[in-house]
């Protein structure tokens, strides 16, 4: 009875079994689809069909048909079917909670197309089976309908950027995954190359270096929604292989490419969400982020600023507290954050604090209670404090009776990181974040170099094509620490979505900035002499950007992880679950690629 060959050719479908709606009432249909469950009640069969638009109830009266009777009743879960009938109204018993509630069919024929082995966990939202279990198969737990919503929307989204770039003008361009390696930047994962023994490609950490060669052949607007790959420690906003909505543009400043993603951005959140995002986004500098926030991706949906105490300290002379005058001698920061009194912390919840802040570095998590009088209690600063000083930073932070104040001081980087760890951890706690708030943004003048103090040398920010401002063009090598970049990231309610720059168009300055990389000159033309030949032949001034597609689609659907908007992720150690990559290969094989395996040394 199953899989009758020509059932394909003979009987078409005419809708999807979610599409259903009191308008097709007394309409003969054909539906195929997936059983979601069929039982009988009181002698009336309900039969749950699915299909990727939705179910839709299938109903047999005892006194219908016995020949669609005999058919229906063997029918179990994931079987797939197709079912010809009749749409009738379900009238007073209608379900209002489902899209095709109103509605039912009742049927005149019911074919098997395939059975289906009982699946390892039931084709449900709700499940409780584990991740891994659903990974590993991962076809089934892709039925699932908020897996099936997730991956449409992201299918939306992708039609959606692609119609926007091609209103501007841009073109759909290909740029190879098989690339040169390239040191610096994410590490590359690498690819034996067997028609030359010994060498090895590296699979394209992004298409940078070929969407600036785009620019540079004249083709003016380039995109693509592409794969990049980079062998990362993985987080949760983090996969091994990854989309990007990337794109250059030539003759373009950085308001340009802007303009061009908040449309892109702007065009998703309508036409997917039907969200009116602003029409620019508003912009702040990497300095102020870091600043107000402790981050270079702030969420600004909910206040809770730093406030920087190291001018006040000074202006105090350490103010009675070894702690803040160490601080400053040693040329690092102190910062301060208010939790209102509102919201009360008990004994436990600082104790797990202080532990969360210390495994990042902190000394400890440094804290005064506001008093009636401004006085601090509970705080190892009180008793020391001069009462100028505790004014000035009562007064610095808006502190209130009751309200308990935060205190970081010590290496810059650390203390940022604890504060804004604390300011969303906190934010979170309290449900300081409003439901359905979107806060865009841009952050600006990136510093160009980071300096890399395991190895004592400057290192590129962002990546090393990355335009210097004209007024620090000067400095790159005398000062490379002093140095602003020409980038900008696209926030998104704390999450990096976008990142892109005005890149070097001018061989000369391009060169200058791999000597402030240490780069060396024949190191310069053994990695990059393709690209400075290139920008010596006409390269027109250009700019681009790549949104993270996973990140974006993550966000637009609500998701929790990126896993619930790629169709076949990696687990957070890189496996592929349903099909057990990565494999080992044996000898035989290397042998062909010219690749000889050593054992993982004991760590
Ligand atoms: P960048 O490295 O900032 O820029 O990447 C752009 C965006 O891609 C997303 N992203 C990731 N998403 C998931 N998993 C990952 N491992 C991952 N890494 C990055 C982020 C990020 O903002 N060539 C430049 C762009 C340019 O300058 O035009 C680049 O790749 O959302």
């Amino acid at each position: 009875m199953s899989g009758q060959p020509n059932l394909m050719s003979t009987l078409k479908r005419t809708h999807m079994c979610g599409a259903l709606r009191e308008a097709h009432v007394g309409q003969d249909v054909v539906l195929m689809g997936w059983v979601q469950s069929n039982r009988r009640k009181g002698g009336v069969t309900f039969l749950v069909l699915r299909d990727r638009a939705g179910i839709v109830q299938v109903t047999l009266e005892e006194n219908d048909d016995p020949a669609v009777f005999a058919a229906m009743d063997p029918l179990r879960p994931e079987w797939v079917v197709a079912v010809v009938g009749k749409v009738r109204s379900r009238g007073k018993d209608a379900n209002p909670d489902l899209p095709t509630g109103a509605v039912e069919v009742v049927p005149t024929r019911v074919e098997v197309l395939n059975q289906a082995r009982t699946p390892p966990f039931e084709v449900r939202d709700d499940v409780d089976t584990g991740e891994d279990k659903r990974l590993a198969h991962r076809f089934i737990d892709l039925r699932r309908p908020a897996i099936q919503r997730n991956l449409m929307m992201r299918s939306k989204m992708s039609s959606v950027a692609r119609q926007t770039l091609v209103r501007h003008g841009f073109l759909e361009l290909e740029t190879p995954y098989l690339v040169k390696y390239t040191p610096g930047g994410a590490r590359n994962f690498l690819v034996p190359c067997r028609l030359t023994p010994g060498t090895f490609y590296a699979l394209a950490e992004s298409p940078q270096i070929f969407k600036q060669l785009f620019m540079v052949s004249g083709f003016d607007r380039y995109f693509q929604i592409v794969k990049c790959f980079r062998d990362e420690d993985l987080r949760q906003d983090r996969q091994p292989e990854f989309t990007q909505i990337d794109l250059e543009l030539s003759f373009a400043d950085e308001d340009d490419v802007q303009q061009v993603m908040e449309d892109v951005v702007g065009s998703i959140f309508r036409e997917v969400l039907g969200v009116e995002l602003p029409e620019r986004f508003p912009k702040m500098t990497y300095e102020e982020a870091m600043r107000r926030f402790g981050s270079d991706k702030p969420d600004l949906r909910f206040g809770m600023e730093h406030v920087g105490l190291n001018d006040l300290v000074a202006a105090h002379d350490g103010g009675g507290v070894a702690f803040f005058k160490q601080t400053l001698d040693e040329g690092g920061l102190i910062k301060a954050m208010r939790l209102p009194a509102e919201y009360a912390l008990s004994r436990s919840d600082l104790d797990k604090l202080e532990k969360d802040v210390k495994a990042m570095g902190a000394g400890g998590l440094g804290r005064a209670k506001v008093g009636e009088d401004g006085a601090w209690s509970q705080s190892p600063f009180a008793k020391t404090i001069s009462d100028a000083l505790r004014e000035a930073v009562n007064q610095a932070c808006g502190a209130q009776p009751g309200d308990l104040l935060l205190f970081q001081m010590g290496k810059a980087k650390v203390v940022h990181t604890v504060m804004s760890h604390l300011r969303l951890t906190l934010g979170r706690k309290f449900e300081m974040i409003p439901e359905g708030a979107w806060k865009v943004l841009w952050v600006t003048e990136f510093p160009l170099f980071e300096h890399d103090e395991e190895n004592g040398r400057y290192v590129a920010a962002h990546h090393p094509f990355t335009s210097p401002r004209a007024e620090d063009v000067d400095r790159l090598t005398s000062d490379p620490g002093a140095c602003r970049a020409r980038a900008y990231d696209l926030v998104l309610n704390g999450n990096e979505v976008a990142g892109g720059s005005v890149r070097i168009h001018d061989s000369a300055v391009q060169a200058k900035v791999f000597d402030a990389l240490g780069i060396s000159e024949s190191e310069k033309q053994a990695k990059f002499g393709f690209l400075l030949d290139a920008l010596s032949y006409g390269a027109p001034p250009h700019a681009g950007i790549a949104a993270g597609m996973d990140r974006l689609a993550m966000l637009v659907c609500g998701a929790q992880s990126l896993r619930d908007v790629i169709p076949f992720p990696k687990t957070q150690k890189g496996l592929d679950l349903m099909t057990g990559a990565p494999t080992a290969i044996d000898a035989g094989q290397l042998a062909e690629v010219y690749v000889a395996s050593i054992e993982k040394p004991e760590s």
